[in-house]
């Protein structure tokens, strides 16, 4: 061994050895605070101080985790970076991009995350061939959960179709139920608009459109129609929406006080955690169309300083790994494991349904990443796309006008 190379070595296993001694710390930022989010950011934290680590919160309120990232950017201007960030999609690329995330493939390599995880979600969690995040879950977005009570009251089956949708909405309106939950954020308008882009489109049209940023397919008779059916959900919203976070119009179903919500199956984990059962309280099914939105959440380790916060990092990505923590925290998530090794014989039946229907839509290749949440464009294109869809969402435009500004919009944000 050449001196040089002899020194290296020594040098890193005392490195190693002293992070192997060092507590581990991290301060972790998150966007989960409703009530099924916080219950599985526990397990986390649980697992964490188990093994003897020290967790210190950083949970930034605001469903999309929107706020999360204004906060996460003014942490690491200031040259004071959180130790681990729920990041996902093209933005851990974008970050990676700014020299500011650790590798934490010492850790991947050794428990063999390429051989647990499908490729197009070990892909997203590559940065140039290192890895850069832990996945913890997939959720998807395409989902109508609804409650059971008050569509057997009024006679109303789960929707195939968005015009059996809307005929379920008009009949429930006239019965004075509130159709549909929502709240007037921008992130939950570009959600249901995602759904109804892959439902009246198609994959194909989703693809072209929300992926590839197509002009065309952004300026098509069928973005008009996809308008026009954002136009119909507008009117089934009832008028105290602006605002509303999630998860409570989540209790507008729960308690019902209104029939449906379109929602990615983190709803899911607000009904489990207020203790209602899937097939008798609430029903869920995937929105009118083919296709399956999928998120996946996961963490990022940002460049830190100390042995102690170096070992929390090692630590945090080893233990989101975990078959164990893959299991307990989707079980409450609402999601399914991102890990394919882990048993789904404690899940529910909407779990079962996300991973048939995710290995089906593989296949077929119909399996697609969510624009809504962070997961198909960079931050500036799905910014563009979301501000008309919520412009539109609140306010009388056309969708003439809407899917004009929508090109426009993408056309300047590239
Ligand atoms: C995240 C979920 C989260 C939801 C609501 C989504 O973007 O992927 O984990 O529960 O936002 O906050």
């Amino acid at each position: 061994m050449k001196k040089s190379v002899f020194a290296a070595a020594v040098v890193a296993s005392f490195v190693a050895s002293n992070i192997a001694k060092a507590e581990p710390q991290a301060e972790v930022l998150h966007w989960w605070t409703s009530g099924g989010e916080a219950k599985s950011v526990a397990v986390l934290q649980k697992e964490f101080a188990d093994n003897g680590g020290t967790w210190t919160d950083m949970p930034v309120a605001g469903g999309g985790g929107d706020a999360a990232m204004t906060a996460l950017r003014a942490r690491v201007l200031s040259g004071n970076a959180p130790t681990a960030v729920q990041l996902k999609g093209p933005a851990i690329q974008e970050w990676y991009e700014e020299g500011v995330l650790a590798d934490i493939s010492a850790v991947a390599e050794e428990k063999g995350w390429d051989t647990v995880l499908p490729a197009s979600i070990a892909g997203h969690m590559k940065c140039e061939g290192s890895w850069c995040a832990a996945p913890v879950n997939v959720h998807r977005v395409d989902w109508i959960w609804a409650n059971a009570d008050v569509l057997e009251a009024n006679g109303i089956a789960m929707p195939n179709t968005w015009d059996e949708f809307n005929a379920a909405a008009d009949k429930l309106q006239a019965a004075g139920v509130i159709p549909l939950a929502h709240g007037g954020q921008a992130w939950q308008d570009a959600t249901v608009f995602e759904a109804v882009a892959l439902g009246l489109g198609g994959p194909e049209f989703y693809q072209q459109a929300l992926v590839d940023l197509d002009p065309a397919a952004l300026q098509s008779d069928t973005m008009i129609a996809v308008f026009d059916q954002m136009r119909k959900l507008r009117g089934y919203v009832d008028g105290n929406f602006s605002g509303r976070d999630w998860n409570l119009a989540t209790a507008m179903v729960m308690n019902g006080e209104a029939a449906f919500q379109i929602m990615g199956d983190w709803a899911k984990g607000e009904f489990l955690a207020a203790g209602k059962a899937p097939g008798e309280d609430f029903l869920c099914s995937s929105t009118p169309g083919n296709g399956y939105l999928y998120v996946v959440d996961s963490f990022a380790m940002f460049d830190v300083d100390g042995d102690d916060k170096k070992a929390g990092q090692n630590l945090l990505a080893d233990l989101i790994m975990g078959p164990n923590f893959q299991e307990v925290f989707n079980l409450n998530k609402g999601s399914i494991p991102a890990r394919t090794d882990v048993a789904l014989d404690k899940f529910e039946s909407c779990a079962h349904t996300s991973a048939a229907d995710m290995a089906a839509s593989s296949d077929e290749g119909s399996l697609l990443p969510s624009y809504a949440h962070g997961m198909a464009l960079r931050g500036a294109q799905a910014g563009a796309i979301t501000d008309v869809v919520t412009a539109h969402f609140n306010s009388d435009m056309s969708s003439a006008d809407a899917v004009k500004m929508l090109a426009d919009a993408v056309a300047n944000s590239l």
